[in-house]
């Protein structure tokens, strides 16, 4: 056996879990508009549970019809909603896992967009950086309606037949808030010091523990430390658990932050420390006699199993390496750790989608929150199937339609698959996205696709392969704007500066600030290739989703310039010439990259379409955008082949 002490079953009150891989509580956005459970919503924690998981916690449900923090986000609070979640919970359990439900109260962390037009609530009206809308101050009669609504809720949850419940005091939200000072400026009693802040946690721990008896698992949720500019750091926090752990709480999941924490960011971007709560963890964990899970950049098993053999923990959460890869437990056990689909680590599919109102993806992969569509059940008629292009969208492609049972050929000009992605993986903090790549190639070579690397692919030779069906993937090139200068020899793509075709330094001025001028800037600066400044059309440098506040930072440490507002006008005698505020500026420029947007590459495609009728199109040659895109949409079109 692989991984002993994953693999080994370990106790939350009376509720045995046969291994230590925990999926952490994480929107999905799949409910309907209502709170109420769909098949997606099933399906997607099915996954799981085929996969191995040991214990499952669910979506942080809300105990009213406007305690959400999104739309679709799950609500348990009337006898109605028992039987979808009774489907959910059987489910599960067809698989030998164990399955938590989350609950909370989301506090200032909402809108009135998305909980139903209602003002949030909070322990004190001081607006959330993100939603920005001033929330109501909680009166001491609402707390004591809220303690019997979560009561409610805790009752319907071990009725729906749930495992456990888990009791959401992190991340910022309404009980993190009464907590922490940082939010808590009450001064009746639930305000100001320990024994008050504390206070609604254990009316509603007492309340609910009334409603489930002393054997059924309650848990909590807790912030090892808030990672803001007035959040609680350890010494706080280990007064905490000890109180609830005499409290009663059977177990602790720790995590840290809340969702204004900028690296290190309470879901983990790379540029925060793989496995940032390890440390503060064991510190808990050595403290408290009750079981505690950790979470956050842990997702790998190896690293997992390392974790537990510091004795850091009891369980070991794995969110997103379970949205990457739900069969990541039963890969871990046969060994087969380089067929795992590794978490980037990248927000985009995940966080993104939610912060867009959208239901929960994943960049690498596509399958997530389309466990209803995707089922490979149909066993359509097999084709012959040619991909034109190697990059994502090619390679998801190629993949899907060999699973669908065939026939596939995949074309790509370069000498290598990866596409535009392969440069994407070179600046600073970008390390771990190499796994996509490694995983689409292991899977091409596990599914025994037919590469043909150096072919470019013509309207004549398309036409000769006879493809039964053809998926164009040829994605984007860079754009070259049509100004005076543009062909001198200093002038030089972001993509061939980043894989080191063209190494430059000196005086280094980066047209673009978006993600890629902003990464590729980040490179030179930190491979100290001389100064780098950064002209930038709109106000702003956008360095990607929650990236840019920790990219800023190194821009500072390096001395990286940013003209915002500017506008390149043409390129002279080692300058740049921008229109800055109407006027004619020249910035000094030894060496000069454009990242000035791509354009689809798709005079093929159009060839093909208006000459057969047998063509789709995926990826950055519909539109360029992003990868997230790229792979949905090749995936996409390989199972429709
Ligand atoms: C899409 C998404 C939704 C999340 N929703 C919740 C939630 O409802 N409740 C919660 O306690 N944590 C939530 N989290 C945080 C995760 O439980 C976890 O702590 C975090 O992702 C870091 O762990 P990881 O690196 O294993 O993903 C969410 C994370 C993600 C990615
Ligand atoms: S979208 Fe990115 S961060 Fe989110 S689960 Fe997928 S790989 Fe991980």
């Amino acid at each position: 056996m692989f991984f002993q002490k994953l693999f080994t079953s370990y106790k939350i009150n009376q509720c045995e879990i046969k291994n230590r891989f925990v999926v952490p509580a994480m929107v999905t956005n799949l409910c309907d508009e209502d709170g109420n459970i769909t098949e997606a919503f099933i399906k997607y924690h099915e996954a799981k549970a085929r996969g191995g998981f040991g214990l499952i916690i669910t979506e942080d449900y809300g105990v009213n019809p406007n305690g959400v923090g999104y739309q679709n986000c799950a609500r348990l609070y009337d006898e109605s909603q028992v039987a979808a979640n009774q489907r959910l919970t059987d489910t599960v359990h067809m698989y030998g896992a164990k399955m938590f439900a989350q609950v909370f109260h989301p506090g200032r962390q909402t809108s009135s967009a998305v909980n139903g037009g209602v003002q949030p609530v909070a322990a004190a009206r001081i607006p959330d950086a993100f939603n920005r809308e001033v929330p109501h101050e909680l009166t001491i009669p609402e707390i004591h309606q809220l303690v019997a609504e979560f009561a409610n809720t805790a009752r319907l949850m071990k009725k729906s037949g749930f495992d456990g419940i888990e009791l959401h005091l992190a991340h910022g939200y309404l009980l993190a808030g009464f907590l922490s000072t940082r939010q808590n400026r009450r001064t009746d009693e639930y305000g100001g010091c320990f024994e008050n802040r504390i206070r609604i946690v254990e009316e509603i721990y007492h309340a609910m523990r009334a409603e489930v008896g002393p054997d059924f698992p309650l848990t909590a949720r807790v912030s090892l430390t808030e990672d803001t500019v007035d959040g609680r750091q350890m010494q706080e926090t280990m007064m905490i658990v000890k109180h609830l752990e005499k409290l009663g709480f059977d177990g602790l999941n720790l995590s840290n932050g809340e969702y204004t924490s900028y690296a290190p960011e309470l879901i983990s971007s790379t540029f925060t420390a793989k496995g940032y709560n390890v440390e503060n963890a064991k510190r808990v964990h050595e403290f408290v006699n009750i079981p505690t899970i950790v979470a956050n950049g842990i997702n790998d098993p190896a690293m997992a199993e390392t974790v537990l053999e510091q004795a850091a923990c009891d369980f070991v959460g794995m969110a997103r390496a379970s949205l990457a890869d739900p069969d990541m437990p039963r890969k871990a056990a046969r060994g087969q750790l380089s067929s795992i689909n590794y978490c980037i680590r990248c927000l985009q599919g995940c966080e993104g989608s939610l912060l867009e109102g959208k239901h929960v993806r994943c960049l690498v992969n596509p399958e997530l929150g389309h466990e209803t569509e995707y089922t490979f059940e149909q066993n359509p008629e097999s084709k012959n199937v040619l991909v034109i292009g190697g990059g994502p969208a090619g390679m998801e492609a190629a993949i899907a339609a060999t699973r669908q049972g065939h026939e596939v050929t995949l074309w790509e000009q370069r000498n290598e698959l990866g596409g535009e992605f392969v440069s994407a993986i070179y600046p600073p903090a970008k390390g771990e996205y190499a796994n996509f790549l490694v995983f689409l190639n292991h899977q091409m070579k596990a599914l025994n696709i037919n590469v043909v690397l150096n072919q470019t692919a013509t309207v004549e030779n398309v036409k000769e392969f006879n493809a039964d069906k053809i998926i164009v993937a040829t994605g984007g090139n860079p754009n070259k704007p049509n100004l005076s200068g543009i062909d001198a020899g200093n002038i030089h793509f972001a993509n061939d500066v980043l894989l080191g075709r063209e190494p430059i330094e000196g005086e280094i001025v980066v047209v673009g600030g978006g993600e890629v001028g902003t990464e590729t800037a980040m490179y030179l600066a930190d491979a100290e290739r001389g100064h780098v400044t950064i002209i930038e059309m709109t106000g702003d440098i956008d360095a990607g989703l929650l990236r840019t506040v920790p990219t800023k930072r190194l821009f500072r440490d390096h001395e990286v310039t940013i003209i915002t507002h500017a506008k390149v006008k043409q390129f002279n005698n080692n300058a740049v010439v921008i229109d800055y505020n109407g006027q004619d500026e020249r910035i000094a420029a030894d060496e000069i990259v454009l990242a000035m947007g791509y354009h689809a590459d798709n005079e093929l495609l159009k060839s093909l379409q208006s000459q057969l009728d047998n063509v789709a199109c995926a990826g950055d040659v519909i539109e360029p955008t992003n990868a997230l895109e790229a792979s949905t949409s090749g995936f996409k079109a390989g199972y429709y082949a």
